[in-house]
């Protein structure tokens, strides 16, 4: 088969990192499925596992025993069932699928335990963590990946949710009793990027008040059209970056000013003076300690990533006398991403799908990603599917 593949002695950027390969098709075990992937997702995890940071990918995969000296990323895919491991039962060849990237062994005690699976030792990311992902034209994934396909969606929206959207569903929904609910103001930082388009929408879904952060006048209407009631440009404060010490008056008031402005701008952009009882992070050191100053007391910043970087810093005098809850939040179980499933098969969600890009531009739109130049939403690339617009293997056949 054809593959977009990642080698060691290509990490860097990613327009160099992915190169077309051709690759024998991964052998299946008893619960495995191969997909035919039709498209597949772009993802910010596949820009870390190209530039071998901060982990390098093949290496850690090796220690663990894997032969494949190789990386073939992707974590999102619509595609087509097209063969399954003896033990499989609830999909079947032909069946139309998308993927959710949690993996996690089935005989795992902790996952036979019916505990979340997502603590679980065995627990991975399909195409990041794990090899044959869904940048090449057969993927191997567990059963209880596959989920249906949204019927109303083209195999290219269909692929560039899932990951995005089941990760805000988690943070938005399973960390209790912090969930969001009607009338709860939550802030969204990156409104327009990949995750935050979809924290928009399940924020409206439950009825909360979603006020997003963008870089940018163009973002602003395309937060609103999501959702949002208000929207926030960074770009007017200058407060970013790792908290001052705080015994340092000068740095430590400047900082203090800036991010109370923050706070009166998230007051005007929700209409009334209340703070955010979800701050929903991801970008990490630049923002973190601004999360934490503006969050509701007794509320809650949920983070799945550290895009800017890792040093989290917070004023612990805020975080402990108002009671506030920082919590850690990675990927999804496969509820949560039933879950966001759900609202796009009920159309509650939409994918954002914002530009596809073919085969040979897999590494194009990493670069653009990494270089934060894509566009607002999501991006996907056609694998097996022939153009754009087709919705099913029916349409597909006749379009081939
Ligand atoms: N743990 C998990 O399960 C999980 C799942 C999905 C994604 N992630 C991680 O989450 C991060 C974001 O993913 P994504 O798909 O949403 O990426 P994305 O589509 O690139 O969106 C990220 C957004 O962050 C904003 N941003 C960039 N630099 C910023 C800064 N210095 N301060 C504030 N905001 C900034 C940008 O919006 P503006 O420039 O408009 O502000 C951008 O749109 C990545 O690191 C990804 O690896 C983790």
């Amino acid at each position: 088969m054809l593959a977009q593949v990642i080698r060691a002695d290509r990490f860097g950027e990613p327009v160099d990192a992915f190169q077309a390969e051709q690759l024998p098709v991964p052998e299946l075990g008893p619960r495995d499925v191969l997909v035919y992937v039709m498209a597949a997702g772009v993802n910010y995890n596949n820009v870390w596992a190209a530039m071998g940071i901060p982990i390098d990918v093949i290496k850690t995969r090796n220690k663990k025993g894997e032969k494949e000296d190789f990386h073939v990323g992707g974590s999102d895919a619509s595609g087509v069932v097209w063969k399954v491991g003896k033990d499989v039962v609830n999909v079947k060849v032909g069946d139309e699928v998308v993927v959710h990237c949690g993996m996690w062994e089935p005989d795992d005690p902790w996952v036979l335990a019916g505990k979340d699976p997502m603590f679980a030792p065995t627990q991975r990311i399909w195409g990041y963590e794990s090899n044959w992902g869904s940048f090449a034209q057969f993927t191997k994934v567990q059963d209880h990946q596959c989920l249906p396909k949204p019927p109303h969606l083209t195999w290219e929206a269909a692929a560039a949710y899932m990951l995005v959207a089941a990760t805000a569903y988690r943070m938005l929904h399973g960390w209790p009793p912090n969930v969001v609910g009607p009338g709860d103001p939550v802030l969204i930082w990156g409104g327009a990027g990949g995750l935050g388009s979809m924290a928009i929408q399940i924020v409206r879904a439950a009825g909360g008040r979603a006020i997003a952060v963008v870089s940018g006048e163009d973002k602003v209407e395309y937060c609103k059209k999501l959702g949002a009631v208000g929207v926030i440009d960074r770009r007017n404060f200058t407060h970013w970056g790792k908290l001052p010490r705080w015994s340092d008056d000068v740095e430590y008031s400047l900082w203090l000013k800036g991010a109370r402005a923050f706070g009166a701008a998230f007051w005007d952009a929700l209409g009334e003076k209340k703070s955010p009882t979800i701050v929903f992070e991801h970008p990490g050191e630049s923002t973190l300690p601004t999360s934490g100053f503006v969050c509701e007391t007794g509320g809650m910043i949920v983070i799945c990533a550290g895009t800017t970087g890792y040093n989290a810093t917070l004023d612990l005098r805020y975080h402990w006398m108002r009671q506030k809850r920082f919590q850690g939040s990675h990927f999804a179980n496969d509820e949560q991403a039933a879950g966001a499933n759900e609202l796009v098969m009920a159309g509650k969600m939409d994918p954002c799908l914002s530009r596809v890009f073919p085969f040979e531009g897999t590494g194009e739109c990493h670069q653009l990603m990494r270089d934060n130049k894509h566009p607002s939403g999501n991006m996907s690339i056609l694998i097996n599917a022939p153009r754009i617009g087709l919705k099913n293997l029916a349409e597909t056949r006749a379009a081939s």
